[in-house]
């Protein structure tokens, strides 16, 4: 006769020992499995006398009952511990910085910004800013473009619908109305960002967005330029050409860029003047420094003697110099890109291949770009 009681014990001590679930399975098929132990032993039942089975039939089925149950809690342990387990070795550390994939880069448009700033500080002018939307007064009046004047249509002007007074602001169309902020005395309260009211000398460079009904390989609708005004006594166009020529010499990092002043009309200065740089432009690409083409990069000229008196300023006294200059054209040129357009199109792929890093602020020590 089996020793139920130490069967038992050695069942519950296989059980409790089982190290994995394979070993578990081992030990219930051993004991439960079709010719395991308690299993030959229901079937002994059998072949017993009807008292003897009425004693041993509760013993054994207690017995299996009870190992069943055993085996279902350490399987619900072991399932738990492996569970446990794998979470352990698979936890993600979110905490950790994840491998870029691809870093992020500065807009060309910027990065040229950045570099005509870094050398116009150098040569001792600040920057000064003006809001995107003018009024027609600092945009054109101001500017000695008479009222309905053809010259007010040649700007492509985008018109705003006219306020409660009447007025119709502009989306400006150039950023020279910051040079009417900067000289004029006004009472008007303006957000400390934007310039005002200075005591000449002045000497500064404005940069900005600007905007004309105008799309096309050379024009957008929104485009970037930078204004330069210097006003001071016996200001002439010698210094003009000097700052401008010196200017794009270190801009394009070279002295082979050759330049050309070509007389012009502006209305807020006079005389007036356009500066080329020559360029080769057979093969799709504009590249300075080569070729027999000239491109139109800037406008420029003598501040015209009605702008200071609109400004409150004696021309007799004071005299200075402005140009204005297209920063997305100048950037196009600099870095070869066939499409002005291409600028503002958000694709990615133009923008990884001519973005900057975002960790080399031009200067003029370390060199540009
Ligand atoms: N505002 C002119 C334009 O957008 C450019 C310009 C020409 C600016 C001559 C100036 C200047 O300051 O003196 O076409």
């Amino acid at each position: 006769m089996t020793d139920l009681t130490k069967l038992e014990a050695d069942l519950s001590a296989a059980v409790a020992g089982a190290a994995d679930l394979t070993a578990l399975e081992a030990v219930r098929v051993a004991a439960l499995g079709k010719s395991g132990s308690i299993s030959e032993l229901l079937k002994s039942l059998g072949g017993m006398s009807p008292d003897e089975r009425r004693e041993q039939g509760p013993r054994i089925n207690g017995l299996r009952d009870r190992l069943q149950g055993a085996i279902a809690a350490r399987k619900a342990d072991l399932e738990t511990a492996e569970l446990d387990a794998r979470l352990a070795a698979e936890r993600v550390d979110l905490t950790l910085p994840a491998a870029p994939r691809r870093k992020g880069g500065v807009h060309p448009t910027m990065q040229v910004m950045d570099e005509m700033i870094a050398v116009f500080a150098e040569m001792g002018f600040s920057v000064a800013e003006g809001p995107d939307i003018e009024t027609d007064f600092n945009n054109f009046t101001a500017l000695n473009f008479p009222p309905k004047h053809p010259a007010r249509e040649m700007h492509d002007t985008f018109f705003l619908p006219a306020d409660e007074s009447g007025e119709r602001k502009v989306l400006r169309t150039h950023t020279s109305p910051v040079q009417v902020r900067v000289m004029h005395k006004t009472n008007e309260k303006l957000p400390s960002w934007i310039a005002a009211g200075q005591e000449p000398p002045i000497r500064v460079i404005v940069p900005g967005r600007t905007f004309r009904k105008d799309s096309d390989q050379t024009h957008t609708p929104m485009f970037h330029q930078i204004e330069g005004l210097v006003i001071d006594k016996n200001i002439h166009m010698g210094h003009l050409k000097w700052t401008l020529e010196t200017f794009i010499a270190r801009f394009f990092e070279t002295d082979a860029v050759e330049t050309r002043f070509r007389p012009h009309h502006f209305p807020f200065t006079e005389p007036s003047a356009e500066m080329d740089v020559k360029c080769d432009r057979s093969g799709g690409e504009v590249k300075i420094g080569q070729g027999e083409d000239w491109l139109e990069i800037l406008g420029c000229g003598m501040v015209h003697p009605n702008v200071l008196r609109n400004c409150g300023l004696d021309p007799d006294v004071w005299q200075g110099f402005a140009f204005g200059c297209g920063v997305d054209r100048l950037g196009v040129l600099k870095y070869g890109m066939p499409d002005l357009r291409d600028m503002f199109a958000s694709d990615v792929r133009w923008l990884d291949h001519y973005g900057f890093s975002a960790f080399q602020a031009p200067n003029q020590a370390s060199g540009l770009s």
